[in-house]
């Protein structure tokens, strides 16, 4: 374990068995169509690519990049850094997301796609965090309920950090106030 977590949430074998469980219901409930996995930058990354790679379908790979937290809190506004390159008109869209939290980053994702004319618009989460949330949004297919906790790795990060880790740990009090930078 990292030395900077208090303890692993997640192991990679465990969430290699529920990336799996995902990419098989996303295959049967979406047989004989192509779906267009949309990844939200960059905490799907890791997620994005094993969740990828268990869906038997015809697959289309975007992304967007989408700004709204800084540290541990989310700032609750959500900006576009980055935009799909491709259209989703009549496609069957899966927004592929490393956690729900409040919610807001999903409920403004679910909004701003729908005005895109998709044929299907679902969310894929590999983490439901649901103490804290503040919009309700439709999530389809949830890997993990986890509790309150600041989670990291596998995608995750605090500032930058940790999103290489294979497993999903909680921060220990002394990485959150060391506030590790590039140096
Ligand atoms: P929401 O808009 O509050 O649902 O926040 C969603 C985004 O906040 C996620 O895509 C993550 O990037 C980030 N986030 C929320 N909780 C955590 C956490 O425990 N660790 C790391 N990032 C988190
Ligand atoms: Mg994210």
């Amino acid at each position: 374990m990292h030395k900077d977590l208090r303890e692993v949430l997640l192991t990679a074998e465990q969430l290699d068995a529920g990336v799996k469980a995902l990419g098989a219901r996303i295959s049967a409930d979406y047989a004989g169509r192509t779906v267009t996995l949309v990844g939200v930058l960059k905490g799907c990354l890791l997620f994005m690519s094993d969740l990828a790679k268990s869906v038997t379908l015809d697959t289309r790979m975007d992304f967007m990049m989408l700004s709204s937290y800084s540290g541990q809190h989310s700032t609750g506004v959500v900006r576009i850094l980055l935009d799909l390159k491709e259209s989703i008109e009549d496609c069957d869209v899966i927004v592929v997301e490393d956690i729900v939290d409040s919610g807001l980053t999903m409920e403004y994702m679910l909004q701003n796609l729908k005005t895109r004319r998709p044929r299907s618009v679902e969310i894929c989460t590999l983490l439901d965090k649901p103490s804290r949330r503040r919009a309700q949004v439709p999530i389809k297919y949830t890997g993990f309920q986890i509790p309150d906790k600041f989670v990291v790795g596998y995608g995750l990060d605090y500032n930058g950090i940790y999103r290489n880790l294979p497993y999903i740990g909680v921060l220990s009090e002394a990485a959150i106030e060391g506030n590790k930078t590039c140096r």
